[in-house]
């Protein structure tokens, strides 16, 4: 359950640990067993007979965190199905798997006592051997090489899994039980607070129960006395076998998969029990408090707890302050909730530490706020009846703040311009266009820049005379690049600051329409991901945007130029994606306008000193009404490639084909390629088509980009594109909203529905479809579909 700002170190740790895994893909041992005297060292792995599983060493989380543990070797996710030493993980690179001549499997590390597998279970002449079923077992063996006993058995010591052929339960006659117990974080494999065990009563019924630190905490259904129960997944009766065994010598609860599917059941950080990604799911939700649904134990709540309240996570700051802190390394997010819960004087809580341990508990109020560079924390609240009403107090402080500031802001830019129409009076029309401009509002749209001095702009207007020396009269030398509606251009201003004009081109014959827009638009939104207005100048036919100057140009810049991709590792990336998706969760839901931007691409995309991205090129956005689900309009306008299809050959649009295009851009991000441009023998498919055949065929890491194969987190990379896939999905339906896709990727531990049939076209089918715009876009006399993007 990380959150986003736990990810990015995470991330970043993986990046560093990555160097050592190189080789060891490329083991030497493939082979499935290791004897007396032999050593499994820490880049080789054993490989059952069939080369369903592997065994050998892994890292995750820091470069201090090598684990010995067992994987399907074709699982898309990656998931350690069983770890050696969850509680005592070696350094990266410099441990081994040895079997000394008893018959002891111990794990050699340079910074420890050796940590023994099979402890007082070893005989001389033994194997261990990583069987079919992905059970590591040490047996003894007959001088003739049978087997004589079974010693030791990984099945024995289940983690956080539970595979097909284990069992949880009880063995009456060893008094050995079977559970489950979560990972402390889905980075960190020591025990976490969640358990899974199988009960039996004495009067015959039985059930799962999951126990949080001890308490009950979720309960399945109740199997009878008939044979064969399947307890859980009502909904893959089918799909699963689930049997219970139960005789004087064991009681247990086991499952079988059909076939040869990658198959098991994980108990998560949060409680969760579920087969990823889909469709076994078994306890989907969250319990918490009051709740008593799907086999929920309601939790104890001190009396100052409703039921209506629970714990949200909202971007912000609480006032006045300091939180007290939890420093114990063996707690999670989910720890940190309940603890809140039990506090009445907690009203909110975060983790302490990056990787997701340790509590910080808050009390006072909380101001909620969007800028995506503030942390983001989970707050109680109250479930709302309706509506809204569940911001109201902190959008309410917000005002009482905001209304004065706002007033005089006003005040002085009145001021400001009735001073300039007194001082220039050649000036005197562009300036009243100006007035028209900024002020003019579409009748039933809720916005206006002067009732909110909060995220209204201080808006310049500059002299004409001002920008053509500022930009040495348009020289080449200055030109940024060509925008949809005309060049841009660097300038330096007198006082140093650098700045981006973009010079509306007067031939194409459109500009004002998209200029107002545009100027309208962007006037009242601000947001770190987003390119900051500072100004426009108008003076005749000549109309200018001023934008603050990005230094590092625009993300196809860098995505799509061979040397300059490498420069972009997997950590700005995943920055590059979260920010492109708050600053889109900001268009579409939070800054009060819902607009649409219809354009996004990586050309769109301009990223500043820290390679941080902010969405530009609001020139054909559209504000939405808060009731309007869809639109529809005749003139298509936008990028072939990222268009959605509803968008592309109906003209509908909505937030969904913003979300679509959103899927196009990661997926380019990832592989580092234009969708139109992939150039692939065997595929006369786009990216957004070869990406789903590779998914489909298990292969989806193959899309990545080359560079990023020395920096990466594999199950990050693939949820990217498992994401990604689905935001391209044929049905605009279908398709995630910003707020889904951003949570899709910040809880790496929540399934995620398969992808359906995207939505591509061949190239052959573009080019029809682009002559047909062409004609269209004529008979409107405005031409602004941009064939090839910049
Ligand atoms: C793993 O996937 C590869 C490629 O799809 C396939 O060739 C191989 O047989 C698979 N291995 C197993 C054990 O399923
Ligand atoms: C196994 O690891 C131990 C501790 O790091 C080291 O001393 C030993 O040389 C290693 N053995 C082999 C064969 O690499
Ligand atoms: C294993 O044997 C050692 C002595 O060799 C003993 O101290 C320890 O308690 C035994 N452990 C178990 C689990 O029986
Ligand atoms: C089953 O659960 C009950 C209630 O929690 C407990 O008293 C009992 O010991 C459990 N039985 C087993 C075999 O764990
Ligand atoms: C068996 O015991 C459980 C509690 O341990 C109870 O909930 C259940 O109703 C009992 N079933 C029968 C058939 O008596
Ligand atoms: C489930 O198990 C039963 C009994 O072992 C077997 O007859 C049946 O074929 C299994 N079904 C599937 C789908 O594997
Ligand atoms: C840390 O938390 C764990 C889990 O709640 C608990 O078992 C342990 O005693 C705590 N350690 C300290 C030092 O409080
Ligand atoms: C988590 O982070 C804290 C603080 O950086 C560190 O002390 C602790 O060892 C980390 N825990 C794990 C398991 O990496």
């Amino acid at each position: 359950m990380a959150s986003p700002n736990s990810l990015i170190p995470a991330i970043f740790l993986f990046i560093l640990s990555c160097w050592y895994l190189g080789g060891s893909q490329l083991s030497h041992a493939q082979n499935d067993a290791i004897k007396p005297g032999k050593v499994l060292s820490y880049s080789q792995q054993l490989v059952s007979a069939d080369g369903r599983f592997r065994l050998g060493f892994f890292n995750i989380g820091s470069p201090d965190h090598g684990y010995l543990g067992i994987w399907y070797t074709n699982d898309t996710f990656n998931f350690r199905v069983w770890v050696a030493n969850r509680e005592k993980p070696v350094s990266v690179g410099k441990g081994n798997l040895t079997m000394d001549a008893d018959g002891l499997l111990k794990i050699l590390h340079d910074g420890g006592s050796p940590i023994p597998l099979n402890a007082n279970k070893t005989a001389p002449n033994s194997i261990a051997t990583l069987e079919k079923s992905g059970n590591f077992v040490v047996k003894e063996l007959n001088p003739d090489g049978s087997t004589k006993r079974m010693l030791w058995e990984s099945f024995d010591y289940p983690t956080n899994t539970l595979l097909p052929g284990m069992k949880l339960g009880i063995n009456y006659k060893t008094g050995q039980k079977w559970t489950l117990t979560s990972w402390l974080t889905s980075q960190i494999p020591s025990a976490g607070g969640f358990s899974l065990e199988w009960n039996l009563t004495t009067n015959g019924t039985r059930r799962l129960i999951m126990r949080h630190r001890g308490d009950t905490y979720w309960l399945s259904g109740m199997g009878s006395n008939s044979n064969s129960v399947n307890l859980v997944m009502s909904s893959n009766a089918g799909y699963y076998n689930f049997s219970y065994v139960s005789n004087k010598n064991e009681g247990y609860y086991s499952y079988s998969a059909p076939g040869m599917r990658i198959s098991r059941l994980v108990l998560t950080p949060d409680g969760q029990l579920a087969d990823f990604p889909t469709p076994a799911f078994v306890s989907g939700i969250m319990c918490f408090g009051y709740s008593s649904a799907q086999g929920c134990v309601q939790q104890k709540s001190p009396n100052c707890r409703t039921s209506s309240q629970k714990f949200e996570q909202r971007r912000g700051y609480f006032i006045s302050s300091s939180p007290h802190l939890d420093e114990n390394l063996s707690v999670n997010l989910f720890d940190c909730m309940d603890r809140c819960w039990s506090d009445c004087s907690c009203v909110g809580y975060t983790t302490l530490h990056n990787n997701g341990t340790g509590c910080r508990f808050y009390s006072g109020d909380f101001v909620e706020e969007k800028a995506s560079n503030l942390e983001q924390f989970y707050v109680l609240t109250d479930m709302p009846k309706t509506g809204e009403p569940r911001r109201k107090k902190g959008v309410w402080r917000i005002w009482i703040i905001v209304a004065p500031v706002g007033a005089l802001a006003i005040s002085i830019w009145a001021c400001f311009l009735w001073r300039k129409k007194l001082q220039w009076d050649q000036d005197r029309d562009r300036e009243s266009t100006l007035f028209n401009l900024t002020s003019s509002r579409r009748s039933g749209d809720t916005y206006e820049i002067m009732n909110n001095g909060k995220e209204g702009h201080d808006l310049k207007i500059f002299n004409f005379h001002s920008i053509v020396a500022a930009t040495d009269n348009f020289s080449t030398e200055n030109k940024l690049g060509e925008g949809g509606f005309g060049p841009v251009y660097k300038g330096n201003l007198p006082e140093g600051q650098e700045i981006a004009v973009k010079r509306l081109s007067r031939s194409s014959g459109q500009g004002l329409v998209e200029f107002k827009n545009e100027l309208i638009l962007i006037a009242k939104l601000q947001h770190t991901n987003l390119v900051r207005l500072l100004g426009c100048c108008v003076e005749g036919d000549e109309k200018m945007l001023i934008y603050e100057y990005m230094p590092n140009k625009s993300l196809d810049f860098f995505l799509f130029d061979l040397q300059k991709r490498k420069l972009l590792n997997w950590e700005q990336r995943y920055n590059i994606i979260e920010g492109i998706t708050q600053g889109l969760l900001y268009l579409h839901k939070y800054s009060r306008l819902r607009i649409i931007h219809r354009d996004l691409k990586a050309s769109n995309i301009l990223l500043d000193n820290d390679m941080n991205p902010k969405i530009s090129d609001f020139g054909i956005a559209r504000v939405f009404g808060r009731n309007d689900a869809e639109a529809k309009t005749q003139r298509v306008v936008g990028t072939y490639g990222y268009m959605s299809p509803e968008y592309a050959m109906r003209g509908k649009f909505s937030e969904k084909s913003d979300v679509y295009s959103f899927g196009v851009l990661m997926l380019e991000i990832l592989s580092g390629q234009k969708n139109n441009g992939i150039d692939h023998p065997e595929h006369a498919l786009n990216l957004v088509g070869y990406a789903w055949e590779l998914w489909r065929e298990g292969r989806g890491l193959q899309l990545i980009d080359s560079t990023l194969v020395e920096s990466h987190s594999d199950h990050q990379i693939l949820r990217c594109i498992h994401v990604g896939l689905l935001c391209v999905q044929e049905f605009a339906v279908d398709r995630p909203t910003m707020s889904g896709a951003i949570s899709m990727l910040a809880n790496e531990t929540w399934p995620l529905p398969s992808p359906k049939q995207v939505a591509y076209s061949t190239k052959r089918n573009l080019a029809e479809e682009s002559s047909h715009k062409e004609e269209e876009s004529c008979s409107t006399s405005i031409t602004i579909t941009e064939m090839d993007p910049r």
